[in-house]
């Protein structure tokens, strides 16, 4: 289907630490309603948790936008919710609302959580990974992924999205013992999720902490650079070699501490950060990804062409993979993305 590359592949070899020319891409929320070939498959799914388990289909939009783009990594199409409903949380997709969930206010709903269960609810996804490898050429790895514990606990307390994650925050406040096992069962939970990606065959993995900016210093240090600390551990221990990207959105100036308490191999800056400190701080230690404003590819034109032009001559050239600071957005033309990869491979 698309073209050959050497074994380890440009988007490995930039989070081992190389400098990699042009620099690899992949784009967060790739595959998605921007794409006309995904909203057809979307109808004919039913609700998008029926898509996220249904491996034929999952695993058609995984490569639809590598059909269309030079990607350098397909993400295995799921979401991070995932984990909420294995552990038999009751979890919706409303149509034009996002996600619903019967909300676990407090401690003492913790027991109606159920472990045991959740690797059999994982199959779907690990059976995606599973025919998605064959259909890619070697060096273009599929990223597993999962939701930091923090932010899919912010999920699984409001209920939804909110804009303060109050809840959460206040029930971490209140009872900080009964949050810790919130939070330790999701560590655990995601560990095994997440091995369970890679021995399906994810090349690559990526910890998204959405919510990781809503908390002040300390309370960031415990319920975000913590737990994401023992999930990466828990996952080297068996896999040292896969290479783990976190994006701790909104992190700010916590960024080189929590990359150096994390042992992550990458950090994906969101749009906010500025290339400076990415260049400056972060590149010495680590390899950084990021953070085109998503908004950008929307825009598209000179304003694009600038701002790639602008990140390209500052992270090129230490260690670095181009992505979004964010999720791509519905309203996006396919064109506008075409044009960006051109961009970053010089193609343009
Ligand atoms: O292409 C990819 O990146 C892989 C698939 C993927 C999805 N969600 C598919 C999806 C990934 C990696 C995610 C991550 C995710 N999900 C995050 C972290 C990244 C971020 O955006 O901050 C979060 C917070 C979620 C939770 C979630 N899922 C929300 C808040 C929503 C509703 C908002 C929206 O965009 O609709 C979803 C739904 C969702 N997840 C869709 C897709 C393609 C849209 C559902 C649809 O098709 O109707």
């Amino acid at each position: 289907m698309l073209r050959r590359q050497p074994s380890k592949g440009r988007l490995v070899s930039a989070l081992s630490g190389l400098v990699v020319d042009p620099p690899p891409i992949w784009l967060m929320r790739q595959a998605g309603r921007y794409l006309p070939e995904y909203r057809e498959v979307r109808a004919k799914a039913g609700s998008f948790l029926d898509l996220c388990l249904n491996p034929k289909l999952s695993a058609e939009v995984t490569l639809q936008p590598l059909r269309r783009f030079d990607l350098d990594a397909a993400i295995v199409f799921s979401d991070i919710l995932m984990v909420p409903y294995a552990l038999g949380q009751k979890v919706e997709f409303v149509e034009g609302e996002g996600p619903k969930l019967e909300p676990v206010p407090s401690g003492k709903e913790l027991a109606k959580l159920d472990r045991l269960k959740a690797e059999a609810r994982f199959a779907p996804v690990y059976e995606t990974l599973s025919r998605v490898i064959p259909e890619l050429p070697s060096g273009v790895p599929v990223i597993g992924f999962c939701g930091a514990p923090w932010t899919v606990a912010t999920y699984m307390v409001e209920g939804a999205g909110s804009k303060d994650q109050a809840q959460a925050r206040l029930w971490a406040y209140r009872d900080p013992d009964s949050f810790q096992s919130l939070i330790d069962l999701l560590v655990e939970t995601s560990i095994a999720y997440l091995l369970g990606q890679v021995k399906a065959g994810a090349g690559v993995l990526q910890i998204f902490d959405s919510w990781a900016g809503s908390l002040p210093n300390d309370e960031f240090a415990r319920w975000c650079s913590y737990p994401t600390r023992a999930l990466v551990a828990g996952v080297k221990a068996v896999y040292p070699d896969v290479p783990v990207i976190s994006f701790p959105r909104g992190c700010g100036a916590s960024a080189e501490r929590y990359a150096q308490e994390t042992k992550i191999d990458a950090i994906g800056c969101d749009t906010s950060m500025s290339l400076a400190y990415m260049c400056e701080i972060l590149q010495s230690r680590l390899t950084v990804q990021g953070n085109l404003d998503p908004l950008l590819i929307v825009a598209g034109g000179i304003h694009l062409e600038r701002r790639v032009k602008a990140i390209l001559d500052l992270l090129s050239s230490g260690p670095f993979v181009f992505n979004l600071g964010h999720g791509i957005l519905p309203d996006t033309p396919p064109d506008h993305v075409a044009k960006l990869v051109a961009l970053v491979k010089g193609k343009a």
